[in-house]
């Protein structure tokens, strides 16, 4: 472990605090900042501040490279792949030495990306892997198909249906189809529930059909936006779940679309401890950690950001420093162009049981914060 690194890790706690109250409802706007000499910028190129969760990790990552002695530029393109674009183009000018990369559109940035790579400036895709392109060089994220496989096993413990029970009326959902993520969250979640979908005990009102590997593209809801899982599900409820038939459970990929599901649900008279179905999630998005101790959400799937944060800040001072870049997973990332080395971290199931234990108790939110 390198001297930066130790404080790295020392200021850790410091930085996620920081990152915590920057989430704010600022928009999205360019910010460039610094904490070193220029010679030593890192660019960081986030999607979007209108997640809680990219909030956290820009200010995280930003936080524990500036501490390390790093000058940052740190930018977020409010989802719009072209503002994204410019920005990387803008901090290719300035030189970087690392480009670290939340994609919007994993497909978008091989152009971009070839001039980052005939300036020798490495690149990390962070957290989504960035497609179609050679000039990709690491890959740091949590397991995405395990995030899917954990919201499956979730359904199939939760309903017995190990046990035989069933049949249950599902509605499936999934993650924006540009973000490579969508598809490895899917997969994971449909390998688990596929077999009671074929058995009959897992029954899809909507007729939301999921025969192909490509068919999750049919339930996925672009730019992961709630309001429009929100809408989607209540066309879902007016058009299929007539005469008393009641939606059973619900697997939404991550929070954001989790929210508009259960906004939609409580809107059509769906009452936690009464009839309300099981909801899936990810990220512990705070209002969704508050919907999981309000009985809206079963669970959600945590990943703590501030762990690939280091991750990616170790990665950083390794490509800078010329040491070796700690990688777990060269298998699995094939970006249709190369396998992309990767660090993939574990991602956590948390129900309301253990909201105080995992989130609170490892310092992710205050038990203020979550009204505990
Ligand atoms: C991330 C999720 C997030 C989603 C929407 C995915 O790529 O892995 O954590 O919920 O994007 O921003």
């Amino acid at each position: 472990m390198s001297k930066n690194f130790r404080v790295l890790a020392s200021v850790a706690m410091a930085a996620t605090l920081a990152a915590t109250t920057a989430c704010s409802n600022t928009r999205d706007t360019e910010e460039a900042s610094s904490g070193g000499s220029a010679s030593n910028l890192v660019g960081i190129a986030m999607p979007t501040r209108s997640l809680e969760r990219w909030n956290n990790d820009g200010a995280h990552l930003d936080g524990l490279l500036k501490k390390a002695g790093y000058t940052t530029s740190l930018q977020y393109a409010d989802n719009k792949v072209e503002q994204q674009i410019t920005q990387i183009e803008n901090m290719i000018n300035q030189n970087p030495k690392v480009l670290v990369v939340a994609s919007i559109d994993g497909t978008a940035l091989g152009p971009v990306l070839e001039k980052a790579a005939n300036a020798k400036i490495k690149v990390i895709a962070y957290d989504r892997l960035i497609n179609s392109t050679p000039n990709v060089d690491y890959y740091a994220t949590f397991d995405n198909y395990l995030v899917g496989k954990l919201q499956g096993e979730f359904i199939v413990d939760k309903l017995g249906l190990k046990d035989g029970k069933g049949p249950f009326n599902l509605e499936p959902f999934a993650g924006s189809s540009d973000d490579n993520n969508a598809k490895f969250f899917f997969n994971g979640a449909w390998d688990v529930l596929k077999p009671y979908v074929e058995s009959g005990k897992l029954v899809i009102p909507s007729g939301k059909k999921i025969a192909t590997e490509e068919d999750w593209k049919t339930v996925s809801i672009t730019g992961w936006k709630s309001e429009t899982a929100q809408a989607e599900m209540d066309n879902r409820i007016n058009s299929f779940y007539t005469g008393g038939k009641k939606v059973n459970v619900v697997l939404s990929p991550n929070d954001s679309l989790a929210l508009g599901i259960a906004q939609s649900l409580e809107s059509k008279g769906y009452k936690p401890g009464a009839d309300y179905p099981l909801i899936t999630g990810q990220d512990a998005d705070l209002a969704n950690t508050k919907n999981v101790l309000a009985d809206k959400q079963a669970m959600t799937v945590w990943k703590d950001t501030r762990t690939l944060g280091d991750q990616v800040a170790k990665m950083v001072d390794a490509i800078v420093k010329g040491g070796t870049v700690e990688t777990n997973d060269t298998k699995t990332y094939n970006n249709g162009v190369k396998v992309v080395p990767a660090y993939l971290l574990p991602p956590v199931v948390v129900t309301k049981e253990d909201v105080k234990a995992k989130l609170v108790d490892s310092g992710f939110y205050t038990a203020d914060k979550l009204g505990l």
